[in-house]
């Protein structure tokens, strides 16, 4: 099975996927690389636009069961898409931490806001569920992500996270 692990950078997927032992897990940045998918550079969001038409394809190309790790892994074709969330106000904290500029901050806070990677993953995606990583480290975000495979799934099931209570006290 292909599982994609997925959501607004800075939630925490490269943290949670570290900690995923006896699993095979590919950086989607890694993939980016390897099989030379990278069209450009944009200057104004400092990052590298990926001709994902063309990884997806390579992707489907490789054998065996995988977890696929990055932001838009959801659009690589995944049988299975979980997508890690995180509460608006704890992801600035995330996000500064990095070290990323403001701009950058509030577009990946609003987006995890208003659902932008949730929505692209049902897009895409057959099977997708969410885990709320707000208040768990990486190593339980790593071991939900175990249940979810393993078949346990209820708890992971999309719609039980919502920000919509957070964002309306922003006004
Ligand atoms: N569960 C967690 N609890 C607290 N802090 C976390 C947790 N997971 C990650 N972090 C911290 O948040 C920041 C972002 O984590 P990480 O790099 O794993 O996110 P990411 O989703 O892989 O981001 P990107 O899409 O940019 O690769 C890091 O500074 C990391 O130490
Ligand atoms: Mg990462």
């Amino acid at each position: 099975m292909r599982i994609a692990v997925t959501g607004t950078p800075g939630v925490g997927k490269t943290s949670a996927c570290s900690k995923l032992a006896g699993m095979q897990v590919y950086r989607v940045y890694d993939l980016v690389e390897e099989f030379d998918a990278v069209t450009g550079y944009d200057r104004k969001r400092k990052t590298k636009e990926v001709d994902v038409a063309k990884l997806a394809k390579a992707v489907s190309k490789m054998e065996g069961d995988m977890v696929l790790e990055g932001h838009f892994s959801h659009m690589l074709k995944p049988d299975l898409a979980i997508v890690l969330r995180c509460s608006p106000k704890v992801l600035e904290k995330r996000l500064r931490k990095k070290g990323w500029d403001e701009k950058k901050v509030r577009e990946n806070v609003e987006a995890e806001a208003v659902d932008v990677v949730l929505i692209e993953t049902l897009e895409n995606v057959p099977e997708v569920f969410e885990i709320d990583t707000t208040d768990m480290k990486p190593e339980s975000v790593a071991r939900a992500i175990k249940r979810i495979v393993s078949g346990e799934r209820q708890k992971y099931r999309v719609g039980h996270v919502d920000w919509s209570e957070e964002v309306l006290s922003w006004f």
